[in-house]
């Protein structure tokens, strides 16, 4: 069983976002499960709470790294904010990226939910954050979903079929995209 860390960038509870990573977590091809990490408690990226209690970070920020290393690749949804990412997954990011990081060199995928553009402004700058710690983010197929609020409920879970199979089309890329990442470095 491949094991993916779903990290959605929207702390609102309606957001759409998280219900796109939920309904990626029903769709998923059998072989890969999809766990969702919460980033809510994080706190702000603060240097000053690094090696400042007993271990080097604070708990919730060591609990959420041991969940990202203990998964063999990452799916992100994430929202766009002023043309960009949003803080909440950048925040996460800056957590997950001290070194030794647990993001290095890990198979990634993003998907966006959004207003106009579709959150492909957001995809690329989060493809230019993440080549820091060297994610090898699935280049296609893409899912960016443009003026997306009609395609869910009230309570953001996914009602439109279409996307549905978009998303199983995608997630069974992102399975081999995964694999192929595997065997490239274990090819035993
Ligand atoms: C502060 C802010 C900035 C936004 N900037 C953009 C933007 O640049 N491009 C865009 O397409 N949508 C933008 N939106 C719309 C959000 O992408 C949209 O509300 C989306 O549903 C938020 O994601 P969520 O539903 O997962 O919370 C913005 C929304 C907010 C609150």
């Amino acid at each position: 069983m491949i094991k993916v860390a779903g990290i959605s960038g929207s702390l609102r509870n309606r957001s759409l976002n998280s219900g796109l990573l939920r309904a990626a977590t029903r769709l998923a091809p059998k072989g890969l499960s999809i766990e969702i990490i919460p980033i809510i408690d994080l706190p702000m990226f603060n240097q000053d709470l690094e090696n400042s209690g007993q271990t080097r970070f604070p708990e919730v920020v060591q609990i959420f790294r041991d969940h990202l290393a203990s998964a063999d690749a990452l799916l992100f949804t994430i929202p766009e904010n002023n043309w960009s990412v949003s803080a909440a997954i950048k925040n996460a990011f800056d957590w997950a990226s001290r070194g030794p990081s647990p993001l290095d060199g890990k198979p990634a995928a993003i998907m966006g939910a959004g207003g106009r553009g579709g959150t492909f402004k957001a995809q690329l700058h989060f493809r230019q954050i993440a080549s820091h710690n060297d994610i090898r983010i699935m280049p296609v197929p893409e899912i960016g979903l443009s003026n997306a609020e009609s395609s869910f409920n009230e309570s953001s879970d996914l009602e439109d079929s279409a996307i549905a199979e978009q998303i199983q089309a995608f997630l069974s890329a992102f399975d081999k995209w995964i694999q192929d990442h595997q065997n490239k470095h274990d090819p035993t």
